[in-house]
């Protein structure tokens, strides 16, 4: 059986009974007739596998499971600008759905599908046209009231099924974020071996880029950060515009897209190849924070010991260097510490860069579990400050990792990315 068809069995039996509809994303125009590269939404994707746009999946849960494909038609005009569709039948066929239909007839079919049933699951206020439609199809069906049909009285956030499906990452996901990850860790080493003083941010990012794509994947997850040394405090530093120069850190946080699904890696290196001792010292305080972290990432931790770890690795190191004052539990609860470190230390990772899943169960922070899979990400930023020491200043590190919890030591999935000093070191001290 394909994941696509176990995750929509698994769906159908948390519905109960009732209808899903789940449109993918729009098409968007970037400017007149040039569209920005199309993106499925994921939550399609991940019950679907089905790539093109303009198309929607409905469920029908009743005693049976009936899932329906509603997409663009073969055209052999559109094929020949645009390239192949796969067409209601060829698609019924690869995706294993149990009927598909025109997109054209979506309107006239979903009050026929909604009469009767008790619960519409849909995503009520992400799109604003979608919530239209819906309510217009309601409105037909309730307009047959008079006829004995009756609408449904249940809708349902059918994101919140997913997401809690989509927070433990079954074989298949593994997989290809194992990939993403690799192939990630390989740009990075890449970018490490490219830099030089005198080059550009730019062109750092260029051959990023150059390593996903030829490795097959698909698109950056989220833009690129290049950032050489002040920008590195700029926490979304995305204009990757200036020259790399001589004694500065550069900060890349940058992964790829691979098949729908992210990796999201940071590594900071020193331009010239070696670090300054004081830019090591503050690498290797982050890198420090990031091992208790990482140490905190298995069952029997909720979601914030990791950050509670790292915090405080981070805030022993702020006072031994003196950028701090007062004991460890003072600093954190005056909320000094965040001139350096104003983040939290990760997120749920998957097909979104910021993946789906809550992060609190009933005010508590949920419990980690085997398969879940998250970023352990702490950092140290320092912009200048008449309380800071000019040494300091300008220094913007973090180290970013992808992991998953299994039932021991979790699983880093980014190895790939040197990211000991002297790994760092050692791999740009044979750049060409
Ligand atoms: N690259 C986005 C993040 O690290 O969360
Ligand atoms: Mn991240
Ligand atoms: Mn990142």
């Amino acid at each position: 059986m394909t994941p696509y068809r176990e995750r929509r069995e698994k769906l159908a039996q948390q519905m109960g009974a009732g209808v899903a509809v789940i449109p993918t994303a729009a098409e968007r125009l970037r400017n007149r007739d040039s569209h920005y590269p199309f993106r499925h939404d994921s939550y399609f994707y991940y019950l679907s596998g089905f790539p093109e746009p303009e198309a929607v999946l409905v469920m029908l849960v009743t005693d049976t499971v009936k899932t329906i494909l509603f997409c663009r038609e073969k055209n052999t005009e559109r094929e020949i600008w645009d390239g192949f569709r796969y067409g209601p039948d060829g698609a019924r066929e690869a995706f294993g759905f149990d009927e598909a239909y025109p997109i054209d007839q979506l309107d006239a079919m979903l009050p026929k599908l909604l009469a009767d049933q008790p619960n519409l699951f849909f995503d009520l206020g992400a799109d604003p046209s979608w919530d239209t439609r819906v309510v217009g199809w309601l409105n037909s069906v309730r307009a047959e009231a008079r006829n004995g049909v009756t609408a449904p009285g249940g809708i349902r956030d059918v994101r919140s099924l997913l997401d809690e499906m989509r927070l433990f990452k079954d074989a298949h996901e593994i997989d290809i974020m194992r990939r993403a990850a690799q192939i990630s860790g390989g740009a990075h080493r890449r970018a490490m071996q490219a830099a030089r003083p005198g080059r550009w941010e730019y062109e750092i990012e260029a051959e990023l880029l150059h390593e996903f794509r030829r490795h097959g994947a698909q698109a950056p997850a989220y833009t690129s950060i290049v950032a050489g040394g002040a920008n590195a405090c700029v926490l979304h530093y995305v204009t990757n515009n200036d020259q790399l120069k001589d004694g500065d850190l550069l900060l890349i946080d940058a992964g790829c897209e691979l098949d729908g699904y992210a990796a999201d890696i940071t590594r900071v290196f020193p331009v010239s190849g070696q670090f300054t001792p004081v830019q090591k010292d503050l690498y290797e305080l982050v890198l420090a924070a990031q091992t208790a972290a990482m140490a905190k990432v298995k069952p029997g931790c909720h979601w914030n010991e990791p950050h509670e770890a790292a915090l405080r690795v981070l805030v022993q190191g702020m006072i031994d260097f003196e950028l701090c004052a007062g004991s460890v539990d003072a600093v954190i609860e005056s909320g000094d510490y965040k001139r350096f470190y104003m983040h939290k230390t990760g997120h749920w990772l998957g097909m979104d860069v910021h993946d789906a899943g809550e992060y609190k169960r009933g005010g508590d922070w949920r419990m980690l579990q085997k398969d879940m899979v998250l970023t352990v990400e702490p950092g140290f930023y320092v912009r200048p400050s008449d309380q800071v020491p000019e040494r300091f200043w300008n220094i913007g590190i973090r180290i970013e990792d992808d992991v998953r919890v299994t039932d021991g030591a979790c699983e880093v999935l980014t190895q790939a990315a040197p990211k000991r000093v002297a790994e760092i070191e050692a791999c740009m001290k044979n750049r060409n």
